[in-house]
């Protein structure tokens, strides 16, 4: 079974860019391309919805520098390549709280996000300014306002970001630490995880695709025997 939801923490750019001896901003902007490529192969896959870590809530504490490229990365991104991809069914949805975010770039991935609704290839989900923590109190926080005396395991799940979609059932990050880094605390309970030792610039398709037979070869049990 080809996985529905494939969840990405993308990290190692840092280090990439330590290596070859070049400006962080240089793993960055190699890790783009990496998105582009993995987004498009997600497409082919048949892959229904992509999650992709670009900006945690503690990303704010790098230097201005770093989080001013990483914004005018994002940027052309949305402008130059979202363009392309939406031309081939790609919808985009953010996860996380944007009203941090420069205006102009806000304006833009709204426009985004609205230009591509009606795509239904593959959802691609980019987490931005994104904890789970925090979008977890945000769904409790909306469910006191509307007086829900008895919040399912549903009703927490459609007042998430991810609403309507299903829980990811393969979450991969690359660089091989073992952390979840407040990504998707709640989706993720019964999600298979693969580490991969490639930083994130170096990530290629046929690394989807190993990722994806070792998911096939597990087995699922979601808690029954
Ligand atoms: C982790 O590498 C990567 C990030 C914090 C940012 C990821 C962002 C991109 C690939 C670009 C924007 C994304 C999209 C979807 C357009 P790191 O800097 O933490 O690497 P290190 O751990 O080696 O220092």
């Amino acid at each position: 079974m080809i996985p529905e939801h494939i969840a990405i923490i993308m990290d190692g750019n840092g280090r990439w860019a330590k290596k070859k001896s070049l400006p962080r901003i240089f793993g960055h902007r190699q890790g783009i391309k990496t998105v582009k490529k993995i987004v498009k192969s997600a497409s082919r896959l048949g892959i229904k919805v992509l999650t992709l870590y670009a900006f945690s809530t503690e990303n704010w504490e790098r230097p201005k520098t770093e989080i001013e490229a990483l914004f005018s990365l994002l940027s052309q991104f949305v402008e130059k390549e979202l363009k392309e991809l939406a031309s081939e069914g790609v919808k985009l949805r953010i996860l996380g709280d944007l009203s941090k975010f420069p205006q102009n770039l806000k304006t833009k991935i709204i426009s985004a996000c609205k230009a591509t609704q009606k795509n239904s290839d593959l959802e691609l989900n980019i987490a931005l300014n994104y904890g789970a923590r925090q979008e977890i109190v945000r769904a409790i926080e909306e469910i006191v306002k509307q007086n829900i005396k008895k919040p399912t395991e549903e009703i927490i799940s459609s007042f998430l970001y991810t609403a309507g979609q299903p829980d990811p059932d393969l979450l991969i990050r690359t660089s091989g630490e073992f952390r979840v880094s407040n990504f998707l605390l709640w989706q993720i309970a019964y999600s298979e995880i693969y580490i991969t030792n490639k930083l994130w610039p170096d990530f290629t398709s046929q690394d989807l695709e190993i990722a994806i037979s070792e998911f096939q070869k597990r087995e699922r049990r979601f808690g029954g025997i």
